[in-house]
């Protein structure tokens, strides 16, 4: 998980402000927030803005540069100054350190430098302990095939993760040609992913959230393409850009993949921390479950991070076993959702998630479950509670994989 620190820039030379931008742009930990050519506008950009670093390029008038660090800070006390100059004058430094800058760095500014800079104002901002803010868990659903239940459960834990208040949660539908993510939500998106991806070197946080669709349970959508056309336009590049922006602004970003394991598909899968693989417990569903863990396996870090869910047990009474299941896949189930018909027909019907339609239900439970386990806060339970809460449930908690 990343902390992002979003930075407002402020360099009238045109040239060393394009490579400033390029080299944040090739850093993962921050994000350009707002930059601004001229000094006279800088305080009013970071008021608006509210950036945690605010960087002031000296070159084009030093003492009015240092007068802007002063300004800078009356205005917003917690936004971190650094600075870069490509003198090396030893009064410039003093006095740029006095009027509040955190860091001095040289120009012609290295990203190595400007990194570690970063690094230590984010330690500095975080009380020593590196990693203390809160970051962005990125969880991709897939299917082992079509209709097992992947689009219903992204929603669902979308929802249920966004009714933690402490939570922001985004939902990117990257079934880039059928996704049907705004359909379990009832909403008609004024953007999606495209219009997003095309002007996303002109976006910022703000900007950003005025474009996505804001669901009533908190859940933020960004949908797919209109048509089929743009669909086939998205690149990876663009998709890293967005799910940069994202990250920025959100703690969890969950993604709805297709399941063509399109470029697309596995670039986002490789982006996450948590891939979602759902299964149903049938011998096709099964058959590609092995097939898929077998092509993860390829890469280390990608085979760690993937957790299997049974969706719709108790569906059929011919059902393959869970126990059978799990020797036929070589590794634990990490969750199981029960089979639920009639709840599940009406939320498709009514375009209305679990958490509002059936609160109660207990594949509502098992979903709200399932956040809290990815959150880290679901609580283990004994053995023997587990069997009584299966007894009544019909579902408990599988041992987790890792
Ligand atoms: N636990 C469940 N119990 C009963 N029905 C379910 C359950 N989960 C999903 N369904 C139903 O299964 C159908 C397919 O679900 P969904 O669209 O979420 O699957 P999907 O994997 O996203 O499909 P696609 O491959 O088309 O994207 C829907 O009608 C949904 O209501
Ligand atoms: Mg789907």
């Amino acid at each position: 998980m990343s902390n992002v620190l979003r930075i407002a820039i402020v360099d009238p030379n045109d040239a060393s402000r394009e490579n400033l931008k390029s080299v944040l742009l090739g850093l993962e930990t921050v994000w350009l927030e707002a930059e601004c050519s001229r000094y006279a506008f800088f305080v009013d950009v970071v008021e608006q803005t509210k950036p945690d670093i605010g960087f002031i390029a000296m070159d084009s008038d030093p003492q009015r540069a240092v007068k802007l660090i002063h300004e800078t800070l009356q205005k917003a006390p917690h936004c971190s100054i650094l600075v870069s100059s490509s003198s090396t004058d030893g009064r410039l430094i003093l006095e740029s350190m006095r009027a509040g800058a955190k860091e001095f760095l040289t120009q012609p500014l290295k990203a190595e430098d400007l990194s570690s800079a970063l690094q230590r104002v984010s330690r500095q901002r975080t009380g020593g302990t590196a990693g203390a803010a809160r970051g962005c868990k990125i969880i991709a659903l897939t299917g082992a095939t079509g209709g097992v239940g992947t689009t219903s459960l992204a929603v669902n834990l979308g929802c249920a993760l966004a009714a933690d208040e402490s939570n922001s949660v985004v939902l990117l539908d990257l079934d880039l040609c059928l996704g049907d993510a705004d359909v379990f939500l009832d909403t008609i998106p004024e953007y999606t992913l495209s219009d997003v991806a095309q002007n996303i070197n002109r976006l910022d946080l703000t900007l950003l959230k005025r474009s996505l669709t804001k669901h009533d349970t908190g859940l933020y959508l960004l949908p797919r393409p209109v048509q089929l056309e743009d669909a086939r336009l998205i690149t990876t590049e663009e998709l890293t850009r967005v799910l940069g922006l994202l990250k920025a602004s959100f703690t969890h970003v969950i993604i709805d993949t297709s399941k063509g394991f399109t470029p697309i598909d596995m670039h986002a899968l490789a982006e996450a921390d948590d891939v979602i693989l759902v299964t149903q417990l049938d011998l096709p569903c099964l058959r590609n479950v092995v097939r898929l863990l077998s092509s993860f396996k390829e890469s280390k870090s990608f085979d760690e991070k993937v957790k299997i869910i049974v969706n719709r047990v108790g569906y059929e009474t011919g059902q393959i076993s869970l126990r059978k299941a799990q020797e036929t896949i070589g590794r634990d189930i990490f969750w199981q959702v029960p089979n639920d018909y009639r709840v599940m027909v009406e939320v498709r019907n009514n375009g209305v998630p679990l958490l509002q339609q059936a609160p109660k239900a207990a594949i509502t439970q098992s979903i709200n479950q399932l956040a809290a386990a990815l959150s880290g806060k679901a609580e283990s339970l004994p053995a023997e509670a587990a069997t009584k809460r299966r007894g009544l449930l019909g579902i408990w908690p599988a041992k987790s994989a890792k």
